[in-house]
């Protein structure tokens, strides 16, 4: 989880490493730290909390030098408190990482035997001891013995005492990114953290080793130098920026007629009449998805949601038989054999490690992977059979927000596109969909300020409540199942989101006038059903918040509040039911005073399982 940042170039490293750790807080902020190298020797200033308790501290003891590495943390060995916080230095060298190494306890038993101390209790400084255990001078040498001892998952960047000219990563099963700038280099967890300083990247991957000496760096595999392309990203670092709202979260939110658009824009050309899905096919026979089978969507979170929500669509439009799970329960099945099974994993890091482990463990079974993604170059979009990207930007907010929608985009297009392929549907009506699809961003945009001033006023009302329902059914299943989600992660209300005919099987009992019950009632196949439900609500005197279809009065009486929504077709109603439950969260959460966009005991991106 936790996140890292290395720098070597002319600049005071200490600027660099603290400004990039801010924009990679959103992977944990237990505890921050940072080395620098003066040239005589390193410094290190680390302490529990946030990277701005750090900053405080380091106005006490400014840190000369441009070599540098620095973390941000998301325990888990370890309390987070100033000791467990890394960087951590045995001997000659020091080092932070990402990820959990599984057999640390045996390592440090060895180790203390041959005399060494620890003062912490991390895997951390377990790495960092045996390294400095095996280094004679040859670091390189040094680094691939000891990772040969460790098992788990690691991405590391480390300096020695010895230069104040050699900065080193590694990375296997967590992400670890080579930033290459004019006359500097950097290491990081992910691009965004880097934007301010440079655009060209290589992603490394499992089991590379990048050594960073001056302006050169060279990437070895196996103790063998390799050549790696740079990827030059167009991400605007502006946009990793609040831009004038309070917090990342509530920009994230209104930024989604964006993110849409940017998502499916050249998806489907009209002059081709054809569709352009992949990013990257890695050489894959495309033509082999005419004969699919199966689906089954795998991923965590939200992400799951989303794929929840598209598992309607795959049925109903592209008629084809659809499985969704869970990536943490997906990973533990005992599976057959899944030849003619394409199976999707929706991830907006693409380094969420249950997912990743799902699809590897997919591929191991003969499926064909497709990895739906936001982060280019992440670990997902590395290893997939074929990728697709959504073009939501850097999503910093904890709670993801944009990044579903555009989710929800994508996996349209692919039921569009698989309808198309498997003449489920004809070319006409797929562009039909396809014109509906396109109206969204703009139907949002109109409606997004009129949700906010809403939401914001009905927030008032429910600052001291414990509990919340959110019901919904068929497409509004997985809508109800994400508002709930959202609520809960920043608001710290508990909140159930469950289909609303399931109702009275047990959480009706629940419902009584301290109880309020978000219902999503949009007009179409299961609405006659979902008004029963209201009634149930209003009967045991459940505090009902009503959403429906702006073209709808029928259920103007019908509920403590009602709220209208445009209307829009039957299958997308998804993008804009789903915009006021993430507002209601929001300024819920706001207005306890939360922390909106680091919600406590959660991280962005979450790479340890
Ligand atoms: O990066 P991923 O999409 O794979 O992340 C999956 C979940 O960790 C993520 O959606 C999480 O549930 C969010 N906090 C939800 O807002």
């Amino acid at each position: 989880m936790c996140g890292i940042i290395g720098y070597l170039g002319p600049r005071k490293a200490v600027d660099v490493i603290i400004d990039s750790l801010k924009r990679l807080e959103y992977r944990g902020y237990d505890s921050a730290g940072i080395a620098i190298h003066n040239g005589k020797k390193i410094s290190i200033i680390k302490r529990k909390g946030k990277i701005s308790d750090l900053e405080e501290k380091i106005k006490e003891n400014p840190l000369p030098g441009n070599l540098g590495i620095g973390h941000t943390r998301w325990a888990t060995h370890g309390k987070p408190n100033d000791i467990n916080a890394h960087p951590h230095k045995v001997g000659r060298i020091v080092l932070v990482h990402n990820g959990i190494i599984e057999n640390y306890k045996r390592l440090k038993e060895k180790l203390t035997k041959e005399g060494i101390e620890f003062y912490s209790e991390t895997d951390t400084e377990v790495i960092t001891a045996l390294i400095n255990y095996y280094y004679k001078g040859n670091i390189i040498e040094t680094l691939m013995k000891a990772i040969g001892e460790l098992e788990g998952s690691l991405a590391i960047a480390l300096i020695t005492e010895e230069s104040d000219n050699l900065l080193v990563g590694y990375r296997k099963d967590s992400p670890l990114i080579l930033g290459v700038g004019d006359g500097e280099m950097f290491l990081a967890s992910d691009m965004p953290a880097l934007l301010p300083y440079t655009r060209r990247f290589i992603p490394l991957d499992d089991e590379e080793l990048v050594v960073i000496e001056g302006k050169d760096y060279r990437i070895m595999r196996e103790g063998k130098v390799i050549n790696k392309k740079i990827t030059v990203v167009n991400w605007d670092p502006i946009s990793a920026e609040k831009g004038g709202f309070k917090h990342f979260m509530l920009k994230e939110i209104f930024e989604q007629p964006r993110a849409i658009g940017d998502t499916i824009r050249g998806m489907y050309s009209f002059e081709d009449r054809d569709f352009y899905v992949f990013k990257d096919n890695n050489n894959f026979d495309l033509t082999k998805l005419s004969n699919i089978r199966k689906i089954m969507l795998v991923a965590c979170g939200t992400s799951y949601h989303a794929c929840l929500t598209s598992k309607y669509w795959f049925e109903s439009l592209a008629r084809i038989e659809v499985e969704t799970e869970i990536a943490s329960e997906f990973r533990y099945r005992d599976l057959l054999n899944l030849d003619g099974t394409l199976a999707i994993f929706v991830s907006q890091s693409g380094e969420t490690i249950d997912t990743l482990q799902a699809m590897r463990m997919a591929k191991k079974k003969r499926a064909i992977t497709l990895g739906i993604v936001n982060v280019i170059g992440s670990t997902i979009a590395r290893e997939a059979d074929i990728v697709t990207y959504t073009h939501a930007g850097p999503e910093i907010g904890v709670a993801s927000t944009k990044a579903f929608t555009s989710q929800l985009a994508v996996l349209f297009i692919l039921t569009l596109y698989l309808s198309k392929i498997r003449n489920t549907l004809t070319v006409n009506e797929v562009e039909t969909y396809y014109q509906e699809l396109l109206k969204i961003p703009r139907i949002i945009e109109n409606y997004i300020k009129q949700a906010n001033r809403e939401m914001e006023k009905l927030s008032n009302n429910f600052l001291d409540y414990q509990s919340f329902l959110y019901l919904g059914r068929n497409l509004m299943y997985p809508i109800a199942l994400e508002g709930a989600l959202k609520l809960k992660e920043i608001s710290y209300i508990h909140a159930e989101g469950y289909p609303a005919g399931e109702m009275k099987h047990g959480p009706i009992a629940l419902i009584d006038n301290r109880m309020p019950v978000v219902i999503l009632a949009p007009t179409g196949k299961v609405y006659e059903k979902t008004k029963s439900n209201i009634e149930e609500v209003n009967s045991r005197d459940g505090i009902s918040i009503i959403f429906t279809d702006d073209t709808n009065n029928e259920l103007d009486d019908k509920g403590v509040y009602v709220f209208k929504v445009p209307t829009i077709v039957e299958p997308l109603k998804p993008f804009i039911y789903v915009i006021p439950l993430q507002l209601l969260a929001y300024h819920i959460a706001n207005k306890k005073g939360l922390d909106v966009d680091q919600p406590r005991n959660l991280a962005k991106s979450v790479t340890v399982e």
